[in-house]
């Protein structure tokens, strides 16, 4: 009936040809994706084999197809010191040689060859030689001598393995040297008391020492004296020495230097805070003590005394036992150690009615850690004297000393 042919509309023409295009690309790359993802045949050293596409050179060794690997390093004694360390495996690509990161294709042949050995490398270093402590003489008292010094030893080494090839020492160490001695000849001895001040019992070892008239030391701990500052003032107007025996009772030994700073640094200005002594006498506690402390001590200038006989007074064995232990082991110079804080002290005050009255009638007299200072500096000025003029001793005069021969 129509005289008109109905044409479809031209933009669905071209709607047709778009989808066939794209479902002809389509099909394109999943042909390309299927053939590029297909493993390549190349034979390598003489083999066929498949790799994976887009494989380099270098991928052969990983895969561990080539026979070839990297070479190794060798140390300085001859021996591997790491596998694989050397120069990389080499290659010929058909024929020519080629970088490790060159592309493979189908159908290349490759040969490998192993990579060289390397000598590893040569290093010196200094390495400190540690310096040792070495203790001198006997007695109580001790001091620092010298204070050490770490030597240096050269080293060559290799630097991959760490043998050493040559070592030669540089600088020798220098010893720490800690001097014991007894303080003076004579019938003398010091008693010391530790740990406090303490309510009650320094004031009872106070009123002991005055019924006898006696003069001890007193190492008091820092925070004890910040507790009972009348006491550790009462100790100095009574005329006895006071001795730091650092802050808070730490075993000094184990602690790292700064700590072991601070623990002598405070228990010493506490002491001088509460009694306006310096002391510097200083006694660690559980005489704890190593080359970590006295380069502390001695950098703050400080003394050292430890003792010669243990009461063992803080294990309340009885006040007759505690004396009975004392009396046996005091000899002259004796420095003896016993406790008036930490606990329960009453046994002390009753050992020691028992002990000062027995060592006077021996013959002894007691001295404090600063008398005693005091007798040693006579007597070693006295001895000077000596050696400088042995035969004119009698005849010497006052004014003459500048003329003499040194
Ligand atoms: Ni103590």
């Amino acid at each position: 009936m129509s005289r008109y042919t109905v044409k479809p509309p031209a933009e669905a023409q071209h709607r047709v040809s778009f989808a066939v295009m794209a479902l002809v690309m389509a099909v394109a790359l999943l042909l390309t994706g299927f053939l590029s993802s297909k493993p390549m045949r190349v034979t390598v050293d003489g083999r066929s084999c498949s790799v994976p596409p887009g494989s380099r050179l270098s991928d052969l060794v990983t895969a561990g197809i080539a026979q070839s690997a990297a070479g190794n390093l060798i140390g300085v004694d001859g021996s591997v010191a790491k596998r694989g360390g050397g120069a990389p495996a080499s290659f010929t690509l058909n024929g020519r040689p080629a970088p490790s990161q060159t592309r493979l294709y189908g159908s290349d042949v490759v040969e490998s060859a192993t990579g060289a050995n390397l000598q590893e490398a040569v290093i010196t270093t200094d390495v400190a030689i540690p310096f040792q402590v070495r203790e001198e003489g006997r007695g109580p008292l001790s001091e620092l001598r010298a204070l050490g010094a770490p030597g240096v030893r050269r080293v060559t080494l290799g630097e991959v393995s760490g043998i050493e090839i040559t070592s030669t020492v540089v600088m020798e160490p220098s010893d720490m040297v800690i001097g014991f001695a007894r303080p003076v000849n004579g019938k003398f001895v010091v008693l010391t008391f530790d740990d406090g001040p303490y309510p009650t019992y320094t004031a009872g070892v106070l009123r002991v020492l005055k019924d006898y008239d006696v003069h001890a030391t007193f190492f008091m701990l820092g925070l004890q004296v910040r507790r009972n500052p009348g006491l550790a003032r009462q100790v100095v107007a009574e005329g006895h020495t006071v001795g730091n025996h650092t802050y808070s009772h730490k075993k000094l030994a184990k602690l790292p230097p700064a700590k072991i700073r601070w623990e002598i640094k405070k228990g010493r200005e506490a002491i001088y805070k509460a009694t306006g002594v310096n002391t510097r006498w200083t006694r660690p506690p559980y005489g704890s003590m190593g080359g970590k402390v006295w380069r502390q001590l001695s950098a703050q200038r400080l003394r050292v005394a430890l003792w010669d006989v243990d009461s063992r007074d803080w294990k309340k064995p009885g006040a007759r036992k505690i004396a009975a232990s004392v009396l046996k082991h005091t000899k002259p110079g004796s420095v003896i150690i016993m406790h008036d804080g930490g606990g329960n002290r009453r046994q002390t005050v009753r050992a020691l009615e028992i002990i000062i009255p027995q060592l006077k009638r021996r013959g002894y007299t007691f001295v404090t850690l600063d008398q005693l200072d005091e007798m040693r500096r006579e007597d070693r000025a006295a001895a000077a004297a000596k050696r400088r003029a042995p035969s004119k001793a009698s005849g010497a005069q006052p004014g003459g000393s500048s003329k003499r021969e040194s």
